[in-house]
């Protein structure tokens, strides 16, 4: 199939997605079409800029002092450092290293992502540790969870950008369904438990909202 019509193919499958689905695989998953893992890799990375909008709300809600749903941020937080942090970004980390062996060239943008999945985990904790901190009613200046916020909300949603941007488009030109087995046996699969089969049951309202943000 021509490269333009499996990127065709993949984002309407995207665009389709207008909430989690049930059966939802995970990133580079076995036994799928050639062009899957891609369309799989593009809506995670929908899945997350949609955390982030979310996100996003309850931070100025919080600036703003109207009654922020600081439950909803934690929850947003904890799973973007627990499941794109362990699984997403490490298969990335395994398929980006092979782009390189096939076109040396983007080393230095692949460096950058690198070193940026490290920086985006390192915000996430700390965001996470403030906002532990309030719901905890622990004393946190107002100034300093708006800062984490703000740091981890500009640093990923530039990292989907350019990775979908000049990523994700090379990737489906040049890795083999070879390339995506070793990426798999690389980095085990795991369960995503926001937009997997079986939402964990914490993470039942944040689904709810995410579906209530696509209507
Ligand atoms: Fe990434
Ligand atoms: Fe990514």
């Amino acid at each position: 199939m021509a490269a333009a019509v499996v990127v065709a193919a993949a984002v309407a499958a995207v665009a389709a997605r207008a909430r989690p689905s049930p059966e939802r695989k995970t990133f580079i998953g076995m036994h799928m079409p050639e062009s899957e893992p891609i369309a799989i890799w593009y809506a995670e990375h929908r899945d997350y800029a949609r955390l982030l909008d979310l996100l996003e709300q309850q931070v100025i809600a919080f600036h703003v002092d109207d009654g922020p749903n600081y439950e909803l941020m934690l929850d947003i937080v904890n799973y973007l450092r627990y499941f794109p942090d362990r699984f997403h970004h490490p298969r990335e980390d395994v398929a980006f290293t092979r782009l390189v062996e096939r076109d040396p060239a983007i080393k230095p943008l692949v460096d950058n992502l690198l070193q940026e999945h490290r920086v985006i985990a390192a915000a996430g904790t700390e965001l996470l540790k403030y906002l532990e901190q309030v719901v905890d009613d622990v004393v946190v200046e107002r100034a300093k969870v708006e800062a984490a916020a703000a740091t981890y909300l500009v640093y990923y949603r530039r990292h989907l950008a350019l990775e979908d941007r000049d990523l994700v488009t090379r990737a489906e030109q040049l890795m083999t369904r070879a390339d995506w087995d070793a990426v798999l046996a690389a980095v085990p699969s795991g369960t995503d438990p926001l937009f997997g089969e079986d939402c964990e049951p914490r993470y039942r309202e944040l689904r709810r909202q995410i579906a209530l943000a696509a209507k």
